[in-house]
């Protein structure tokens, strides 16, 4: 299913630019080898959950006509029996079914479209009485293949619901078929994210301990501990730091990567024009490298015309491409080599400042000479609402990799080390995990590195709570190569998700952080080998400490190894 679904976006790719070649070029990733089109759909996942007739093996049982149109059964000519919505005159115009959604559940949906000709965006919608209708996922369908949607809801009440489809080209046919929801409680979803922890973040490792002679110690007595976490979870900070040996403490005890969350901004390195000031940038490097705490450069511009400082915002053209390109290469070649990526452009999915002056590719240019002043660094778009608020469609993972693919396809882009940057600002309520999942499994397709680089959640009564189910689900899923959160101490006006009072108290969502970082590491532990010198163990990634006692001489040796996703054995000479 996966691995189908990647080739259906590559094959989403080549729409948009016409050429699988290309592609090719922008992503470094085997993508070629799964270029493949699906003639006929999967078949629906889990027997399509809760939706009755779901691969429509009973005709049109079940489904209904949504607004003008009419529907009709097709059969492909291997057999296989789907449904077309057609002679439609309104976008929603579509089929449905009426579901019943249980308050406090999950769901996750699925159904694979195509469309009649072209390709056209086809949203599912979940229409619930007295509520503003919920976009649960989009597909960039096309004609002669299938694609899959994937998506989700979380239902806050319950209450029945009608899905129907949405495509704004009212002169195509949706074709739908294998069409799954399946509902979970929170604590079935929880269980779910253990699984794929387990899965993705440790390793089952089999160790052997020998003499130097290579004979088995009978009964060796190991202690293994962990020393590093090869996960990157880290927190924003800001200038405070500077100033509060309280901040730097709690800060360094914790976190081994950073985003300054406004001090690498042009406004505050280049105040006035001309008059450039990195003094608080440079001494925020300074203590971040002297304690190990592995830095994101955010930002080099920004897109929201807002957030340009002032002498920028009316410079004629000319003017702006100058001071721009000149920002460019002072911030860049500051701190070239120092940093573990690069936010070049950020927000220019919702936002084009740069490009409404300076032409349709100022991003691609910005990201070409990030590139050429600080080769070896990732450099990521980094966007909101992309994984928490399903209705944006200006975000959305068909909008992101888009831009993504006009980014590293404009000439000399090719070898840029690229990223996918998800800001994770969430708002009250329930974030919908379903859909965040979708959004991390679609995006995952491009082989490109996803970060969560800015999470926090509003104040709320839930916050500490809806911040846990946000970081498990980061957490969980493999494609996800690194969290920041945007959060921090009271004193240092960290206000929308504050980790630590005003006496540095940990919060309820600070202890949820200090429980995750906790959790996320293997506690140090003594164990015995066999007979034969094996034990196993079920190891988070990351660098251990493993001492071993002989028990002839008495002598402890202690060696350093790392587990990775592909450790499985490792063997200890006592
Ligand atoms: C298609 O739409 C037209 C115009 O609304 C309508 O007259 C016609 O009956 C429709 N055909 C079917 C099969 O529903
Ligand atoms: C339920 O969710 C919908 C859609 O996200 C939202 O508009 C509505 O305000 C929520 N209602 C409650 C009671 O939380
Ligand atoms: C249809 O257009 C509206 C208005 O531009 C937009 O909000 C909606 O997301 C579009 N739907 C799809 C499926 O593209
Ligand atoms: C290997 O070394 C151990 C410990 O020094 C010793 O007990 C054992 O007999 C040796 N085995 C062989 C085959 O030499
Ligand atoms: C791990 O072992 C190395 C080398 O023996 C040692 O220098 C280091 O302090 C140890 N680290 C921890 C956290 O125990
Ligand atoms: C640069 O910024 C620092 C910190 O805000 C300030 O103390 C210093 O006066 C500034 N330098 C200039 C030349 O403005
Ligand atoms: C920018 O232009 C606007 C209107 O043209 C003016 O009101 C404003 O003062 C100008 N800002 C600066 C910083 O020059
Ligand atoms: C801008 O885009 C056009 C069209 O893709 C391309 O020909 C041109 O080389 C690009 N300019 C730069 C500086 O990348
Ligand atoms: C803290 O909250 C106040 C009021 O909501 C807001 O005006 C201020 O900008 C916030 N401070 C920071 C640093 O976010
Ligand atoms: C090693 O320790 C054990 C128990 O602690 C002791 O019986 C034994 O004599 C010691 N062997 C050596 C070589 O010191």
């Amino acid at each position: 299913m996966k691995i189908l679904a990647e080739a259906l976006i590559l094959v989403f790719f080549s729409i948009f630019l016409g050429s699988e070649h290309r592609i090719c070029q922008a992503f470094s990733s085997n993508y070629n080898a799964r270029t493949k089109c699906l003639i006929e759909p999967k078949t629906a996942q889990d027997g399509g959950g809760i939706i009755a007739n779901p691969d429509f093996t009973h005709g049109m049982e079940g489904w209904a006509v949504y607004g003008q149109g009419a529907m009709k059964e097709q059969m492909s000519r291997n057999g296989n029996r789907f449904i077309v919505a057609y002679n439609r005159t309104q976008s929603l115009d579509s089929i449905s079914q009426k579901v019943q959604l249980g308050g406090g559940l999950i769901y996750s949906f699925s159904a694979w479209i195509q469309i009649n000709k072209g390709s056209e965006r086809v949203a599912v919608v979940f229409k619930i009485p007295h509520t503003e209708r919920v976009i649960g996922g989009r597909v960039l369908a096309r004609n002669g293949c299938w694609s899959l949607l994937k998506g989700g809801i979380f239902a806050n009440f319950t209450s029945h619901a009608d899905i129907l489809f949405e495509s704004n080209d009212t002169s195509t046919e949706i074709w739908v078929d294998s069409v799954s929801l399946q509902q979970f409680t929170l604590e079935q979803w929880r269980a779910q994210q253990d699984k794929k922890i387990d899965k993705e973040r440790k390793s089952k490792v089999r160790f052997k301990v020998t003499y130097g002679n290579g004979t088995a110690v009978d009964s060796a007595t190991v202690s293994i501990k962990q020393t590093r976490s090869e996960f990157p979870f880290g927190c924003g900070m800001n200038f405070h730091i500077i100033d509060s040996t309280d901040y730097q403490n709690w800060f360094a005890s914790r976190f081994k990567y950073t985003t300054f969350t406004n001090q690498m901004k042009w406004y505050s390195n280049e105040p006035k024009q001309g008059q450039e000031n990195y003094t608080v940038a440079d001494t925020m490097v300074k203590f971040a490298q002297q304690n190990g705490i592995s830095i994101r450069g955010h930002n080099i511009l920004w897109d929201d015309p807002k957030y340009q400082p002032e002498w920028v915002k009316n410079l004629t053209s000319d003017e702006l491409r100058k001071a721009a390109a000149k920002r460019v290469d002072s911030v860049v070649s500051r701190y070239a080599g120092q940093l573990i990526a690069w936010d070049v452009m950020n927000e220019n999915l919702h936002f084009s400042f740069f490009e409404d002056k300076l032409g349709k590719n100022a991003s691609s240019r910005y990201f070409k000479r990030a590139y050429e002043l600080d080769p070896k660094t990732t450099m990521f778009l980094n966007e909101f609402n992309t994984i928490e608020y399903s209705n944006d469609e200006d975000v959305d993972p068909i909008s992101y990799m888009k831009k993504l693919s006009v980014i590293l396809s404009n000439p000399g882009n090719q070898g840029i080390l690229a990223g996918i940057g998800l800001e994770g600002h969430f708002g009250v309520g329930q974030p919908n995990l379903a859909y965040m999942r979708s959004v991390l499994d679609i995006l995952s397709s491009t082989g490109l590195p996803i970060w969560l680089t800015e999470v926090d959640v509003v104040k709320e009564p839930n916050q500490a709570e809806y911040l846990e189910q946000i970081l498990r689900e980061g957490y969980c899923h493999h494609a996800v190569e690194g969290i920041i959160m945007f959060a921090g101490p009271a004193t240092a006006g960290f206000n929308a998700t504050t980790l630590v009072d005003k006496d540095f108290k940990n919060t309820p969502s600070g202890d949820v952080v200090d429980k995750l970082i906790d959790e996320w590491r293997t506690k140090p532990t003594e164990t015995k080998a066999d007979g034969e010198g094996y034990f196993e163990m079920s190891l988070f990634h990351g660098d251990y400490n493993i001492t071993i006692k002989n028990p002839v001489t008495n002598c402890s040796t202690t060696l350093s190894s790392r587990v990775t996703k592909g450790t499985t054995c490792i063997h200890i000479i006592a």
